[in-house]
């Protein structure tokens, strides 16, 4: 087990502050989503340059239907747009994209793009990019429990192990998050990845999502580059295992 990471392998974004970047400007909110898609391109290839492997961004959360309407649909338009615009080119850059999350709720065709978008890039592997789209960990968390009795139909809830569940998750091919970022100056993981970041590191930065840039994410991976990650264990554990590697 790695007691020093140097850099991490998973980094989750809670990209937040679009809505607070745009009225701090009298602009409309949905401006700020605008800028902020904007900063979800400049901050994939930041990490495919940093050689970060996988990148899991929280796009639109299970409780984001509860805004209005037209903020809801921008949002949407801009997911689309990215597809359109933007898969084609990260695809060349070796981005695999992956959305996790109840899709059924899109419409048929921002549904039939995402498929596509993952089919097109299934074969990349510079970049695993994951975007958490009317997603919620608590969902999560049930969706697999229901995949792994329907699976296992003969078995009790009491032979459920915990590995048991993580196969069923909907971020069962990746390992958990080494780094969660959450921009905009809130302390809380709102529902995102519960089960995936029990072992997480989590940086709380102020500066709102569109404002995220290149040098944000190097302080933040100075920042993680010097946490010790105990993993339950005591300090002098850790020190031993490290100087026993060494
Ligand atoms: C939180 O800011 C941000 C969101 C709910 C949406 C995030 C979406 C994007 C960055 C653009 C689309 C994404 C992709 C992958 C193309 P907020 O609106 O809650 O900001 P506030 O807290 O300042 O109100």
């Amino acid at each position: 087990m790695t007691t020093e990471p140097a850099q991490p392998q998973h980094i989750a974004i809670i990209m937040d502050g679009n809505g607070r970047w745009a009225k701090k400007r009298f602009l409309p909110r949905t401006v700020g989503h605008v800028k902020g898609a904007a900063g979800v391109r400049r901050i994939v290839k930041a990490c495919a340059d940093r050689d970060i492997q996988y990148l899991t961004l929280f796009a639109f959360s299970t409780e984001n239907w509860r805004r209005p309407p037209e903020e809801v649909s921008t949002l949407m338009d801009l997911f689309v747009q990215y597809l359109q615009k933007e898969m084609a080119d990260m695809s060349k850059e070796g981005v695999r994209l992956r959305v996790i999350g109840d899709r059924s709720a899109f419409s048929a065709d921002l549904q039939a793009r995402i498929a596509a978008a993952e089919q097109a890039t299934a074969h990349n592997t510079t970049l695993h990019l994951t975007v958490a789209a009317n997603y919620g960990g608590q969902w999560d968390i049930l969706q697999a429990s229901r995949a792994w009795q329907k699976a296992n139909p003969t078995l009790s809830i009491h032979d459920l192990r915990e590995q048991d569940l993580a196969a069923y998750l909907s971020t069962a091919d990746l390992p958990d998050p080494d780094l969660l970022i959450r921009t905009g100056g809130e302390s809380r993981i709102s529902n995102f990845l519960l089960w995936q970041m029990a072992y997480t590191e989590m940086y709380f930065v102020d500066d709102y999502w569109p404002d995220f840039d290149e040098a944000s994410l190097t302080k933040a991976l100075t920042w993680f580059a010097s946490r010790v990650r105990r993993f339950g264990r005591t300090d002098d554990q850790v020190a031993n295992a490290a100087n026993a590697a060494s």
